[in-house]
């Protein structure tokens, strides 16, 4: 073995990774978003693969090409995401949500742009599922990993949410921390587990956040030893 060979320690394992927005359309040229840039998920994505991974990457819209070695799936709305992702998860033994999805969609969606018209107008929004909860529902021996960006109360918060959805653990950053989190090529985050333990990471490349956050996820993996 070359030094330089990355360890092939996920050989076999099929791994989902959601990233980067969901496009929720009010209208056929309208839509609520946000600024996910998709990086984080594509890094967790390539570095599963050279690891020896079978990789199912299920994107929003972002500016990044299909990464070679791995299946792609192109979605935009919460909906789709949610199809994709479960569907590809019947037989994943690990699942990273680093997608941004929209917490809501148009109750109704118009077939046609809407004229503007004078004065305020109210845009009727209903709840998108949650995926990540969904999955966590029938959890089974699966790993399932998870994403927050907090702007307060960011541990406590992270692991309410590693509870409720039952996460093997969160990955925590904060939109405040200078580039990283949306856009960035580097990351600083915080694991936070569901019983509120956390570490903090040291700022480093979304790679090597990629790259430990697949070591903790492969300790869990049935069978394996930590
Ligand atoms: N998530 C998901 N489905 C949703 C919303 C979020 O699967 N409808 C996933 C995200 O991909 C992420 C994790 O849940 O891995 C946490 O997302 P976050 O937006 O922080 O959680 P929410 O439960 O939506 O809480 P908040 O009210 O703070 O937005
Ligand atoms: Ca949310």
């Amino acid at each position: 073995l070359s030094p330089t060979a990355p360890a092939r320690d996920l050989a076999g394992v099929r791994v989902v990774v959601s990233a980067g927005p969901t496009r929720e359309y009010l209208d056929p040229v309208r839509f609520i978003s946000n600024p996910s840039s998709g990086k984080m998920g594509f890094a967790v994505a390539e570095e599963a693969r050279d690891r020896g991974a079978d990789v199912t990457l299920v994107t929003g819209p972002v500016n990044l090409p299909d990464p070679p070695g791995m299946r792609v799936v192109r979605i935009e709305s919460a909906l789709e995401l949610r199809e994709a992702v479960v569907e590809a998860a019947r037989t994943a033994g690990v699942v990273v949500m680093t997608a941004a999805v929209a917490d809501y969609r148009a109750a109704a969606q118009s077939g046609e742009k809407q004229a503007k018209v004078a004065g305020d107008v109210t845009v009727h929004l209903t709840p998108n599922p949650d995926i990540l909860a969904q999955l966590g529902q029938e959890k089974g021996e699966r790993v399932l990993v998870g994403f927050a960006m907090e702007t307060h109360a960011g541990v406590e918060r992270a692991a309410l949410k590693a509870q409720r959805k039952n996460a093997d653990f969160i990955l925590l950053n904060y939109p405040t921390r200078e580039g990283t989190a949306f856009g960035g090529d580097d990351n600083q985050v915080t694991l936070v587990r569901p019983d509120g333990s956390h570490e903090d990471w040291p700022r480093v490349s979304k790679r090597e956040v990629a790259r430990r956050l697949l070591d903790e996820a492969a300790r869990r993996l049935p069978g394996r030893v930590a």
